[in-house]
């Protein structure tokens, strides 16, 4: 073929893959900061703790060791009983070891199972707001994300109702997050009970985010595997080492569900990357194993921070904030600022305004847009007190510039 007649060198999904808006307001932000711009990021979602000591022993010491080969592709057996164990003893859920997939990274473990599952003319329903990689997974497999927006006066929370209405004969997955990125917000037993029931009555399967298990402020966890008896053989929970041990670079995801499905994933993991690094897998079985305490003072140390800046935003004209009950996010909506200028520029939606507050005050958040909610942004509060208090001085002080 003549290079005149070919269009493109890339598939339609490479072609329609976009860029994750986290990532990218992280790299801009990266940019000033190399230049030398004082630039407070509340753009990033990874905590900011080292990885605790007796995890790290515990790679440091599988390196001594030797354990530098391949495991089994869907993980070390040691790791998937010790998943096993925390799923029990955590959730109350009874897995076997072979129902459980580890990959690198939650994120990965989510891309498999919509890979595993998904296929042209599927439809997954994902509730707004929503975490950025969702749309484009299922769209990366072929099927078509069906958003169902959520309104403030239920937690942005969806409804059993609107989850009945968005379900159609084509309809494979709910893909549910909680707590959520990028809203904070838990959903109750109760409001899990209460999607339950409508997914048991109809034949869909549950896909359900909990990475941010651990990090819930005053409410208990609640996991939709077990809000209804049926459920257990309809959902894959997928968590992770990433959040709640400060382990992001590690990049340690797993999977627990139905055994066709997790055998599915497991082959397909096996065809392409196969297992997760193996000492970052022994890393994992000590924080699965190990003293919990490493979890619960970041968890204090995150909910100091939260009500701190819950409070500081809501002393902000025109910066409506609800109260996150969990992971390291507050949600703020902003659309009552669009329309206002900042030294002349117009701020016309979460795009500008995130650039605005970049460019003017240089503090990075992320657009709500990415998240599929224009009228917000997302400001991660996973970074110091003292730089969360710096950070909010200028955005009030960017807010009350605007005219
Ligand atoms: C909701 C949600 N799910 C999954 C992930 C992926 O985490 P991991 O680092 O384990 O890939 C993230 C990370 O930002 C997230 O926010």
């Amino acid at each position: 073929m003549s290079t005149a007649t070919r269009k493109t060198w890339l598939s339609r999904r490479a072609s329609e893959a976009e860029e994750s808006v986290t990532l990218a307001m992280t790299a801009k932000a990266n940019q000033m900061k190399e230049k030398g711009i004082d630039v407070i990021s509340f753009s990033a979602g990874e905590p900011d703790f080292d990885t605790p000591e007796h995890i790290k022993k515990a790679a440091i010491d599988a390196l001594a060791k030797g354990h530098t080969k391949y495991t089994a592709a869907s993980g070390l057996p040691a790791l998937r009983k010790a998943i096993a164990a925390k799923f029990q003893k955590d959730n109350g859920l009874a897995f076997d070891p072979a129902q459980i997939v580890v990959s690198c990274g939650a994120k990965h473990s989510l891309y498999n199972i919509m890979q595993a599952i998904l296929e042209e003319g599927d439809e997954a329903i994902i509730p707004a707001p929503y975490w950025v990689s969702y749309p484009a997974m299922v769209k990366a497999a072929g099927a078509t994300p069906v958003i169902v927006n959520t309104e403030e006066k239920d937690g942005l929370k969806i409804r059993p109702e609107a989850l009945r209405e968005a379900i159609s004969p084509r309809t494979k997955a709910l893909i549910l997050c909680s707590p959520s990125n990028p809203t904070g917000m838990v959903y109750s037993a109760a409001e899990l009970a209460a999607l339950a029931d409508v997914v048991a009555k109809n034949d869909i399967l549950v896909i359900s985010d909990e990475i941010y298990e651990k990090l819930v402020f005053g409410v208990p966890f609640a996991s939709i595997a077990t809000a209804r008896p049926e459920l257990k053989d309809r959902t894959i929970v997928v968590n992770g080492a990433s959040k709640a041990y400060s382990m992001t670079g590690w990049r340690i995801g797993y999977a627990a569900g139905p055994k066709e499905i997790m055998a599915a994933v497991g082959r397909m993991q096996s065809q392409s990357t196969s297992n997760a690094t193996s000492i970052a897998q022994y890393a994992t079985i000590a924080a699965l194993e190990g003293d919990q305490g490493c979890v619960e003072k970041m968890r204090q140390e995150y909910a100091k921070r939260r009500d701190y800046i819950v409070g500081r935003l809501r002393s902000i004209p025109g910066v409506a904030c609800g109260e996150p009950q969990g992971a390291f996010y507050v949600f703020p909506r902003v659309s009552a600022l669009y329309g206002k200028r900042h030294q002349g520029q117009l701020i016309q939606g979460s795009v500008a305004m995130a650039e605005a507050l970049l460019e003017k005050v240089h503090i990075a958040t992320v657009p709500g847009s990415g998240f599929g909610a224009d009228g917000f942004i997302r400001l991660s509060y996973a970074t110091s007190m003292e730089k969360i208090k710096e950070g909010l001085d200028r955005l009030e002080r960017f807010v009350r510039e605007l005219s």
